[in-house]
């Protein structure tokens, strides 16, 4: 049975919604993620293209899974359901609910690695000076353990119901207010820090310099699956958040804000990681590991370092926890809407299915070689993260896109976005890319992975 829209609880303000949604986006995805992504597809090439697809895809199938939110009021399920009638459409909903899970059950892993930091960084570990070595050792050490990667995995998860389980107003918005703000100011000095650090400058030659020569088929995949990972989207996460959108406010303005926040801090990450990376000698394809292994060693070059580095990882761990929030949000919303389950119940109950899914990739790490190499293609979790991460998003924003372009319509979808009276600049734009730049643009980098087999 489906709550009515009050129950289900509202953005406080616009505000509200911007750092809530800013927060689902902003992650793991942008300083663990992108930069890892980055170094294992070459560098500048890869962020080029990243960005093209921020901007081409990332930013329309923003606006359009937010109308889609709002129009309805609903979990992607019901949303679907409610818009076309038919079977199809809300199977497309539940595999975003299906990969909200599967993304949830990998990322709470790093999340979990980000508290271990945070307790390092306290206890006084990165004070003085870390060289590249004894960070690696001390990263092997922490994710090599069965009890603790599991056992940080869970405290994680189990963070992330204790907010779901209040609903959206009273723990999600209230959370970000002032912490994403504060990231983004520690974010800045750090930046600051690593480009003067020597043989720094080359770092940003690699993050900067595009080499298309690096520029693979997996490496473009990589990159669309980068840019929709990082804004939260092809799985209905933005469809949740739109559906408790309030209807005097400006979503186009809201939802154009968000990407380029969220692209910011990736870039301010980046920033961050390849000058530290150049002057600590660690190579940029050194993978999931990157950026704990070479954040540890610039905390002492800077004054108050080890300050610097409590703020950094509770920071991180609390971007993360946003995120994970918006994960658990999706798959709860479903079940409470479209099920009539209790949302304390749901959180609980999804939350601990999840942490069950989570050990075979907290386990993945060395602590048990079946995981860490899963029959012979590589790691568990860098294989979830592949699947749900890459795969399952680009196919979500496909159906989302012929969905919002060629069923349900572009003008519905603009009629909703402009609820308040405030209009979206660059409609036929808008329209354009939807139904034609977005599909065809996905089905070619499809094409790609079918043709090179990189999965
Ligand atoms: N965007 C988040 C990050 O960058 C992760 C995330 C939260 C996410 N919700 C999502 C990714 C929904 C894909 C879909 O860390």
């Amino acid at each position: 049975m489906a709550l009515a829209p009050s129950e289900r609880g509202n953005w406080t303000s616009r505000t509200g919604f911007i750092l809530a949604a800013a927060g689902s986006a902003i992650g793991l995805g942008n300083i663990w993620r992108f930069p890892y992504t980055a170094g294992e597809n070459g560098g500048g090439a890869f962020v080029l293209v990243y960005l093209a697809f921020v901007l081409l895809i990332g930013i329309p199938v923003l606006l359009g899974e937010l109308s889609v939110g709002r129009a309805t009021k609903l979990n992607p399920v019901g949303a679907f359901k409610k818009l076309r009638d038919s079977r199809f459409w809300p199977m497309v909903g539940g595999l975003g609910v299906v990969t909200g899970f599967g993304i949830l059950a990998f990322y709470a892993v790093i999340a979990g690695w980000t508290l271990a930091y945070l307790y390092k960084a306290v206890t006084g570990a990165f004070g003085g000076e870390v060289t590249a070595e004894a960070s690696t050792a001390i990263f092997t050490g922490l994710i090599g353990s069965s009890w603790v990667a599991i056992i940080l995995t869970a405290v994680f998860i189990l963070l992330t119901i204790l907010v779901v389980r209040r609903g959206i107003s009273g723990g999600i918005e209230k959370a970000t207010k002032i912490l994403m703000p504060t990231l983004f100011i520690i974010l800045i000095i750090l930046a600051l820090r690593s480009v003067t650090l020597s043989g720094g400058s080359q770092g940003l030659e690699y993050l900067f310099k595009p080499d298309f020569s690096k520029l693979t088929g997996g490496a473009i995949m990589a990159a669309l699956g980068q840019a929709l990972f990082s804004l939260s989207l092809g799985m209905g996460a933005m469809i949740t958040y739109g559906s408790y959108f309030p209807d005097d406010a400006d979503l186009p303005t809201s939802g154009v804000t968000v990407a380029l926040f969220d692209t910011m801090i990736a870039l301010l990450a980046g920033v961050i990681i390849f000058p530290a990376l150049f002057s600590a000698g660690v190579e940029p394809n050194a993978g999931p590991g990157l950026v704990f292994v070479v954040l540890p060693t610039i905390f002492h070059a800077l004054p108050a370092g080890g300050f610097f580095a409590i703020a950094f990882y509770a920071l991180l761990a609390i971007a993360a926890l946003t995120s994970t929030i918006s994960l658990l949000e999706v798959v709860v919303s479903y079940f409470v809407d479209e099920r009539g389950w209790g949302r304390n119940m749901a959180a609980w109950t999804l939350g601990l299915g999840c942490l069950v899914l989570a050990i075979p990739s907290a386990l993945s790490q060395g602590a048990s070689p079946f995981f860490s190499d899963f029959f012979g293609r590589g790691d568990f979790l860098t294989l979830q993260n592949n699947l749900w991460g890459n795969y399952s998003l680009t196919i979500g924003a496909f159906l989302l896109c012929i969905f919002l372009g060629w069923v349900w319509g572009v003008d519905k979808s603009v009629e909703s976005m402009e609820l308040s009276g405030h209009k979206l600049k660059g409609r036929v734009l808008y329209s354009f890319l939807i139904r034609f730049v977005c599909p065809i643009a996905v089905l070619i980098v499809l094409s790609y992975i079918v043709r090179g087999n990189y999965f």
